[in-house]
């Protein structure tokens, strides 16, 4: 299949390109990157929602599925950056958003109107709330005065989750995804799929003895696989080639693995790597040990516009260590998801002040934490889990004034990270597509393994390490230096050395 040696780039639109200067990036200026794009070697392009929203949750929201918000473009806008990204060889995948709907969606306003509308049961609707938390913070259901009823929401309360245990959404649902299907798109990338389905006799979530809440009854419920089967099983009906990829909110990988068995997503996100708080290379190593053994192909990538970026996250600030994150996760079995900057070394923006914050999660903590600490305090701390750390403006877009994000700080080593990742790229590209990953070690703090015919060795540590071979290889990338024989290679702190097997 096309996507399995693919490097996929995620954009997060309102932060990528502004091509009308209103300080929002939007459908046109991706077009006009598209030659950057080609240029970066790229293969497919992952949008994130362009669908009118009242951005609580900056599209995530949607209240439409089937048109594109006048922030961002037209459809007409959208159907010729289509065209042109298929003229040049880059796929497209779209981000869907079936676990919820705005609250502004027509189909919410009309299950909100009264118990008798005959949409009341989209959503879910109950007189006594659950004791389930929602993922930004708060209680999960929100009271509605008109009919007196709570509704659940399991992020912000502007965001209705849909109840999936109604034919009726299914159907409506499969209508939006034939939409884009007919205007060509080619992938899903699923929003929280996991989240779908909740527990049909509503029974509170235990608490851990730290006092979080343990998600039990509010995720990964049973019968959802056969849900997700069935939309999947009618969509490649369709187009047998159209690539789906589940975001799970987990990161522990037996779960995620649960999504991606037999008829059901070609692969989802693996979190379980992608999202580590910092660099520590024998839990990296564990997972990847893991990620190798199962059947599918793992996704590979260390940003998303979720988390922190890995620039500041894991190479905290030292290229060297970026470069080596990017050869493991380009030149390995798994599909890599690069997002937005990644390739120049983008920084973390970080809002000095609470007027500046966009998101929603970090909004929703900073008025938690006032209750118990000063503002500059409250600010720090929610900071911590600021999604806008990696959604700051990219500064070719950036003027002086701020848009709707302030700027993600511009990398004064940007050109050379970006000739690294092209090179790895195409390195990828001739190599590829890899099959078999074997040998997986750690030793003082230097990761070695085999792909296929090549042998990869990453020195993260401060000392020169030095390895032998069975068989003779020549460089093909890095800093390492064979020795006379062929057998060994020695390769200095802080640096890679990619090997192919001679013959
Ligand atoms: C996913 C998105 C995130 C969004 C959430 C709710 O995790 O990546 O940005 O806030 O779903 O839709």
């Amino acid at each position: 299949m096309w996507w399995e040696n693919a490097v996929f780039y995620e954009i997060y639109i309102a932060s990528f390109a502004d091509s009308n200067g209103d300080g929002f990036g939007d459908i046109e200026g991706i077009r006009e990157k598209i030659p950057y794009l080609k240029e970066c070697g790229v293969e497919a392009l992952w949008l994130t929602p362009f669908y009118p929203s009242p951005r609580v949750d900056n599209g995530y929201d949607v209240s439409d599925y089937c048109a594109v918000d006048s922030q961002y473009g037209t459809i007409e806008h959208f159907k010729l950056f289509l065209e042109e990204a298929h003229r040049n060889q880059l796929k497209v995948i779209i981000d869907v958003v079936f676990n919820h709907t705005s609250t502004e969606h027509p189909w919410f306003i009309e299950s909100a109107s009264s118990k008798n509308n005959p949409k009341r049961d989209w959503y879910i609707w109950r007189d006594q709330p659950t004791n389930w938390e929602s993922f930004f913070g708060g209680s999960a259901w929100q009271l509605e005065t008109v009919t007196n009823q709570y509704y659940y929401h399991s992020f912000a309360k502007e965001q209705a989750d849909l109840n999936w245990q109604n034919p009726e959404v299914k159907q409506a649902i499969f209508e939006v995804l034939l939409f884009w299907l007919d205007l060509g798109v080619d992938g899903f990338r699923f929003d929280v799929i996991n989240n779908l389905t909740v527990d049909n006799q509503f029974r509170d979530n235990p608490n851990e003895e730290t006092g979080e809440q343990q998600h039990l009854y509010d995720v990964n419920q049973p019968g959802i696989q056969s849900v997700l089967k069935e939309m999947i099983q009618q969509i490649k009906e369709i187009k047998s080639d159209i690539f789906t990829v589940a975001e799970i909110s987990s990161d522990s990988l037996p779960i995620i693995s649960e999504y991606t068995r037999d008829g059901l997503f070609d692969t989802a996100f693996n979190f379980n790597l992608g999202s580590i708080e910092q660099l520590d290379l024998k839990k990296l190593t564990n997972e990847f040990k893991k990620m190798t053994e199962q059947k599918g192909r793992p996704t590979f990538f260390f940003n998303s516009h979720d988390m922190s970026r890995s620039w500041n996250r894991l190479a905290k600030e030292d290229s060297q260590v970026y470069q080596l994150l990017a050869v493991f996760m380009l030149i390995n079995r798994g599909i890599p998801f690069l997002f937005q900057g990644e390739e120049q070394g983008a920084l973390d923006y970080l809002p000095q002040s609470i007027k500046d914050v966009r998101d929603v999660q970090a909004k929703n903590k900073y008025q938690q934490l006032l209750s118990s600490m000063d503002e500059e305090q409250a600010l720090i701390q929610a900071n911590q889990v600021n999604r806008d750390r990696s959604r700051g403006m990219l500064t070719w877009s950036a003027k002086s004034d701020m848009g709707w994000i302030g700027q993600s700080p511009k990398n004064p080593e940007g050109e050379q990270i970006l000739a690294v990742y092209q090179q790895l790229i195409q390195l990828r590209k001739s190599e590829g597509p890899f099959g078999t990953v074997t040998g997986i070690t750690l030793e003082n703090e230097c990761l070695s393994y085999r792909v296929d015919k090549l042998q990869i060795v990453l020195n993260f540590g401060q000392q020169t390490t030095e390895q032998i071979f069975e068989d003779a290889a020549q460089t093909i990338f890095g800093t390492g230096r064979v020795s006379s024989n062929g057998q060994s290679v020695s390769v200095p702190p802080k640096s890679c050395w990619i090997g192919k097997d001679n013959g």
